[in-house]
Formats: structure tokens, sequence, C-alpha cells
């Protein structure tokens, strides 16, 4: 054998290393993940990340390609997550709830954790129409607005294990009910009106709002909403006094009746 075959060999035979090594992997982590699950282990830890970096970048701190191979691990991290989201979520969570109870907080959680698709439906509207929401409703009208959320949540139905970060006002129609029941669970999260008004007070983009944040004016458009928002919600979590983090584990701790009925679903449906 000449030397450039050895050495090609060689390469191979390390790349087959690698990859029994990370098929490996993939399985502890979903064994880790159930085996949190089952014992009531919180399955967000994002410290953990961290230390286990800091020990890499130590072990490699004088090897010239340090950084390509944290490069390589950062993907392998990344991917790592996307598993355990697959193994805890599987479908699309639709997070809904008035104007600043933290859909949006809570989906960039969720983000950094699982490496989970968001989908921030005032941000891509937004984007969409090359105006912010303010301007939306002033140049085309509430209808308008409505509508392109409608048709956003119809595109989510063709991916799964997505976090739809929800308008306030999208539980209100029953056809977005029923799409976002398509494909997900809704996640209804609720805040007292001290609360949202606190959170809402340093914004300008939420014309349904704007010119009237006052305790009064929150607390009856609240109360308004409250029955559609109970009608569309699987879950509902209160966020108030919580952190985001601990948000994120409630859901996770309330998705996994459903997400066992949806596999026995899948299961009976591949035996026939
Ligand atoms: C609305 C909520 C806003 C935005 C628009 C209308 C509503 O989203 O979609 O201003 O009707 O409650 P956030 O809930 O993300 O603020």
């Amino acid at each position: 054998m000449d030397k450039l075959e050895k050495l090609r060999n060689d390469l191979f035979m390390c790349d087959e290393v690698i990859i029994d090594m990370l098929r490996m992997r993939c399985q502890i982590v979903q064994e880790l993940i159930n085996y949190k699950q089952e014992n009531g282990i919180p399955t967000v830890q994002p410290q953990e990340e961290d230390r286990k970096k800091k020990r890499f970048n130590e072990k490699l701190a004088d090897y010239e390609y340090r950084k390509s191979i944290m490069g390589v691990y950062d993907n392998i991290l990344y991917h790592s997550k996307r598993i355990q989201s697959h193994e805890l979520f599987g479908l699309n969570i639709f997070l809904i709830g008035f104007m600043g109870v933290g859909k949006s907080t809570i989906s960039a959680a969720l983000k950094e954790t699982f490496a989970m698709d968001v989908v921030e439906m005032d941000e891509i509207i937004a984007k969409r129409n090359g105006m912010s929401i303010s301007e939306i409703f002033e140049f085309h009208g509430e209808e308008y607005f409505r509508n392109e959320e409608t048709n956003l949540l119809k595109e989510c139905q063709n991916k799964k294990n997505q976090i739809i970060s929800c308008g306030g006002g999208v539980a209100m129609r029953q056809i977005n009910v029923d799409e976002m029941r398509k494909s997900g669970k809704i996640v209804l999260l609720t805040a007292s009106p001290d609360t949202i008004l606190e959170r809402v007070s340093s914004s300008h983009d939420r014309p349904l709002l704007e010119n009237n944040k006052t305790i009064e004016h929150i607390t009856s458009l609240m109360e308004a909403r409250e029955p559609a928002y109970q009608n569309a919600a699987d879950i509902v979590i209160n966020t108030d006094g919580k952190s985001a983090y601990e948000i994120c584990e409630e859901i996770i701790a309330k998705i996994q009746p459903f997400r066992e009925e949806a596999q026995a679903v899948q299961a009976a449906a591949s035996v026939h």
C-alpha cells in the first residue's frame, strides 16, 4: 500500500470511529433526557453547556486547531439540543396570550436551550410588509393584519417542532385555533394586569395599547379576550414572578402527556 492510500485509509478509520461515537452520543442524549423526565430532574440546565465548553477549551489550550475543533463541538452541541427538543416536544408549540405575557421571551429561551426554530409572528409579518406593526394597522387596517396572521399560521403546518410566538390577538379567530390544533399544542401564558403594564410600558409597537396604557384598559381588554384564550388553550401557565427557565420547565412538564398521546397514535398507525 503506498503512503497516500495508507493515509486515506487511516482517515477513513478515524471518521468511522467519529461516526460511531456520535451515534453513541445521540443515544446517551436520548437516554439522559428521558431519565431526567422520569425522575423529575430539571431539563433546562444552561450552566452545563458552559462547564463542558470551558473544560474542552482548557484541554485544547495549546493546540493550534483548537478553534476548529471547538467549532465542530459547537455544532455537536447544537444538534444535541435539537435531539432533546424532538424527545421533549416533537410537535409545534403555539404560545398565545395577552400582549406582554412573555411569549417572545419564552420563545427565545426555548431557542437557546433546545435550538428550536422560532416563528416570531409579529416580526415576520412586519418584515414581509416592510413596516412596523403600528404602521400596518395605520396603513392597511386591523383586518388586513389579522389575515396576515391567519396566512402565516397556515404556513406553520409545513414543519414540526417549532415554537410559534403568536401575536396577542391570534386566538380571537376560531379559524386560527383550528389551524394551530392541526400541527401542535396551544400554550396560554397569563400574567396579571400589573405585570403586563410594567412589561409594555416602554414599547411603542402595540397599536391596541398605545395612548391607553392603563390598568383599566388592559384589564377590560384582557377580560373581553379571556374566554377565547381559555377556549383555545391546551395548557395554561401563569408567568407572574417566574423566571423564563421555570416557565420553560413548566411547559415541558405539561406537554408530556400530549407528547405521549401523539406517540401512541403514531405507533398505532404504523401497526395498521
Ligand atoms: C396584538 C398583539 C401584538 C401584535 C398586535 C396586536 C393583539 O403582539 O400582534 O399589536 O391584538 O393583542 P404581542 O402580543 O406580541 O404584543
